[in-house]
């Protein structure tokens, strides 16, 4: 059963914080260094206002929109966070039995702590379910890549996200202090194998000469293509420029990103981005946004600046930690109908209407 109270997704935080150890709480809600970016990505949203149109006729309205040739019941996905199990002990299986319940697309991290393929099967069990992608972190092992990639497609994943703004760890500050660690019973499940150590010789640098070199480039995003079937879309693209050469090389798509704030901080917020990233890439590429999105007038906001969908981040595994399966459909139910509120409140009857018309 659910808590008492949960009527909108700041609701989840306080169940969420008494479920979960202090270590779990500052890895799942904290963000890098000073949390600047952290911090920004909410305010970016709060600062923006919307500018209703009114007394138009929008019956037949509704949330469905086209996304790499599917079409969804609504703008909203379930953004790839690690080891759900630090949450709930269902883990990713909550939450995608969840998302699939309400139609929400979700997009698997690579360090999953469940299996890729029981997250597919809850996805296929219902028939209602939106788009299952799965997220990657480059590792400099063709032959490892190559069975992931292939287990991927396998269990019926319908495209790959590679994340490129994380080839190191950000420095997490409120995680150091709070000492956190995996548990032994939460792990990636999906990337069997142990990563080779690093071994450096005297003053060498772990950066530049370990993990630098090991990191993805452009030329592994034509691995990726030329090794996959499956349309490819780069989580963590900021620059102009590196947009429109993804798309040179062939990428179907972005997700604009911070990470949440938990890498680089001081970047700006996602709502400051997008709109940079829309005008870079043209109308006809799909472009997704993440960070801070936590009410329906943030969804609306972003397609308004320019995004096909939004991703939602932390509130579903707080909503996770508190009520399981059950607290994420719920979450995700009340992001769907404060969405369509603001749709209704602002004259807006479809996400294909929404524009900068709706901006104050
Ligand atoms: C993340 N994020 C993330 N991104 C990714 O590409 N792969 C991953 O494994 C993870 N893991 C992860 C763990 C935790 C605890 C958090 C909070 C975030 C980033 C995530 O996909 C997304 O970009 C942000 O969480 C969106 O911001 P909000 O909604 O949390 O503000």
């Amino acid at each position: 059963t659910l808590p008492d109270g949960l009527i909108n997704l700041a609701d989840f935080e306080g169940p969420a914080r008494e479920r979960m150890s202090a270590q779990a709480w500052a890895y799942m809600s904290g963000g890098a260094a000073d949390e600047l970016t952290l911090r920004a990505n909410r305010c970016a949203w709060d600062a923006i206002k919307l500018q209703p149109r009114v007394l138009r006729d929008l019956s037949g309205g509704h949330t469905r929109l086209p996304l790499l040739g599917r079409e969804l019941a609504h703008p909203i996905l379930l953004a790839p966070i690690a080891y759900q199990r630090l949450a709930h002990e269902d883990g990713e299986l909550a939450s995608a039995y969840a998302a699939a319940a309400q139609s929400a697309g979700m997009v698997l991290s690579a360090q999953s702590s469940v299996e890729m393929e029981a997250v597919a099967k809850a996805f296929a069990d219902e028939p209602q379910s939106g788009p299952l992608w799965f997220q990657l972190y480059w590792r400099n092992d063709p032959g490892f890549m190559l069975e992931l990639i292939q287990r991927v497609e396998w269990a019926g994943y319908q495209a790959l996200v590679l994340t490129v703004d994380a080839p190191v760890h950000g420095a997490r500050d409120r995680e150091r202090r709070a000492g956190f660690q995996l548990p032994d019973d939460v792990r990636a499940v999906n990337l069997g194998g142990r990563k080779q150590p690093i071994e450096l010789a005297p003053g060498q640098s772990m950066m530049f000469d370990g993990l630098m070199p090991r990191a993805a480039t452009w030329r592994e995003i034509d691995w990726l293509r030329t090794h996959s079937r499956l349309p490819l879309l780069l989580k963590g693209v900021s620059h102009a420029d590196d947009a429109r050469e993804a798309l040179q090389r062939g990428v179907s798509g972005l997700i604009v990103s911070n990470h949440g704030g938990r890498t680089l901080d001081t970047l700006p917020a996602t709502a400051e981005l997008l709109p940079v990233l829309r005008a870079a890439v043209g109308e006809a590429v799909p472009l997704l946004v993440d960070g801070g999105i936590r009410r329906g007038t943030d969804v609306l906001k972003a397609l308004a600046l320019g995004a096909d969908a939004v991703l939602l981040g932390r509130p579903y595994v707080f909503a996770l930690a508190a009520a399981g399966a059950l607290g994420v459909a719920h979450g995700l139910r009340l992001l769907r109908d404060e969405f369509e509120i603001a749709m209704a409140l602002t004259g807006c009857k479809t996400p294909a209407d929404a524009g900068p018309h709706l901006l104050w």
